[in-house]
């Protein structure tokens, strides 16, 4: 008799962003096709007994082998990158391809999917990041791009070569909306930032911790404000990415209020740790932005995650090496905290922090808990209902979660590419103990298979 079931997972604890119960998940094909009581008739049957079986985490906002600057590369590719996804309990992952100047969006998605192709161990799907805003990018290859399954862009108000003018988001945030595609934003004031930098440096502040102490809040909140304006002007929903504090919150509290579609996302970074992470003597390898705060913004980050100010919480994943270079993520990063990349790794942490701080400290829910690290991931951009829960017909992508496993966060037993983890020493209660992805058990008890079976997935326009 041939078995009903590839592969089932019996006796855990089921949790969806919606409930948790007691089943046996039966999957063929790489999907769920049943789940109940008790299920029979299968080639494997994975014991789950004292596990949560969880939808594996996706994380929406990544950054893999993109440029960074002279002689700077990151310190993740494909490989290595969703390795450390698939150990850290994420099924999916969404990085970003990143436009040079002067190159189409086709160009660019080709060298991203040329550098994925064949190398990644869990399932990926492509963001746009939006450089170079020409008449014929959102005129033509945006709408085309969307219809394929490219349906969400980053735009920048910072950094040289990525930040767009006022006008371009309006004319970029006009395009998401004629294509339907998600708009997402990074929010820093760039004429700010310039200003206090260089005063900073002209006073001989050149240490990482300056780096904080240039982004202050108001750099965040202003232009928080002034795209939430734009996108009210241009009539489009549109996503905050890495919210860090309260005065950002209320931005978007308050834009709801008024009736927006205002979505928020916070990260790892902005829960745990603070500036005075960056004034320690090897703070370059916490510099990020925005900056980590104090711990009444942790305290305010926290309000969104419980309320849900927070839609969505993703790592920022963006590697660096610090030792490779003379000088501290960069040869100049010694110089001055200019020079040093901005970014931390976090896919592999984004998890475990998350529930051993939310969950075991009885911060939020297990449904909670889905709804931030999965399920809306997948509502927002366009993977629901394939990806994100636990249901009939949905792909099996699943993380067994051992709620009771204590461990002590450090690069020693971290899979990413960089040679740090800024959560050195940090204790968890709770750890993913088997990750798969449709239907393939990708890591089981600290062990990878081989060969990578990642595949890159189209994705719907979100609704609204
Ligand atoms: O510091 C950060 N977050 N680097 C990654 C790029 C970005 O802005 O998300
Ligand atoms: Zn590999
Ligand atoms: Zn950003
Ligand atoms: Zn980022």
């Amino acid at each position: 008799m041939t078995p009903s079931f590839d592969t089932i997972i019996s006796g855990g604890t089921v949790v969806t962003a919606s409930d948790t119960f007691k089943a046996d998940i039966g999957i063929r094909g790489g999907r769920i096709v049943a789940i109940a009581d008790t299920l029979t008739g299968a080639a494997e049957v994975i014991d789950a007994s004292g596990r949560l079986v969880m939808p594996g985490g996706i994380d929406s906002h990544v950054h893999i082998s993109q440029p960074s600057g002279e002689g700077v590369v990151m310190a993740d590719d494909f490989d290595s990158a969703t390795r450390s996804a698939a150990f850290g309990g994420n099924t999916t992952v969404m990085p970003f391809c990143f436009q040079e100047q002067g190159q189409s969006l086709r160009d660019a998605l080709s060298w991203y999917h040329g550098l994925a192709e064949g190398q990644c161990h869990v399932d990926v799907s492509f963001h746009l990041i939006v450089s170079d805003p020409t008449p014929q990018v959102l005129g033509q290859e945006l709408p085309a791009l969307a219809e394929e399954g490219y349906t969400s862009f980053k735009m920048f108000m910072t950094y040289e070569g990525l930040k767009l003018t006022d006008r371009q988001i309006l004319e970029t945030m006009t395009a998401a909306k004629l294509s339907g595609a998600r708009a997402m934003i990074h929010a820093e004031n760039d004429d700010a930032i310039n200003f206090l930098r260089d005063q900073a440096e002209l006073a001989g502040d050149t240490a990482p911790k300056f780096h904080a102490l240039t982004r202050p809040i108001p750099v965040e909140r202003e232009a928080t404000h002034r795209a939430i304006s734009l996108a009210e002007i241009a009539d489009v929903p549109l996503m905050i990415v890495h919210v860090s504090n309260r005065e950002a919150m209320e931005e978007i509290a308050r834009a709801r209020a008024r009736g927006l579609k205002i979505y928020g996302e916070t990260c790892p970074q902005y829960l745990v740790l603070t500036a005075e992470d960056l004034d320690i003597p090897q703070g370059a390898k916490n510099v990020c932005s925005p900056p980590p705060r104090d711990t009444a913004s942790q305290a305010a980050c926290w309000e969104g995650i419980e309320q849900g100010i927070f839609d969505v919480y993703s790592s920022d994943h963006c590697p660096f090496r610090y030792d490779d270079t003379a000088g501290k993520k960069h040869p100049m990063g010694e110089k001055s905290f200019r020079w040093i990349p901005n970014g931390i790794p976090g896919v592999e942490t984004r998890l475990p922090i998350l529930f051993s701080e939310g969950v075991v400290k009885g911060r939020i829910s297990l449904q909670r808990f889905v709804a931030l690290t999965a399920t809306n991931h997948a509502r927002l951009y366009g993977l629901y209902p394939r990806k994100g829960t636990i249901a009939i017909g949905a792909d099996a992508d699943i993380v067994l979660w051992d709620p009771e496993r204590q461990m002590t966060l450090s690069q020693d037993i971290l899979h990413h590419g960089s040679d740090y983890t800024p959560y050195e020493g940090f204790e968890v209660t709770g750890w993913p103990v088997l990750t798969m992805v449709r239907g393939q058990v990708v890591v089981r008890d600290g062990t990878l298979s081989t060969p990578s079976t990642g595949l890159h997935i189209p994705r719907e326009k979100p609704q609204a």
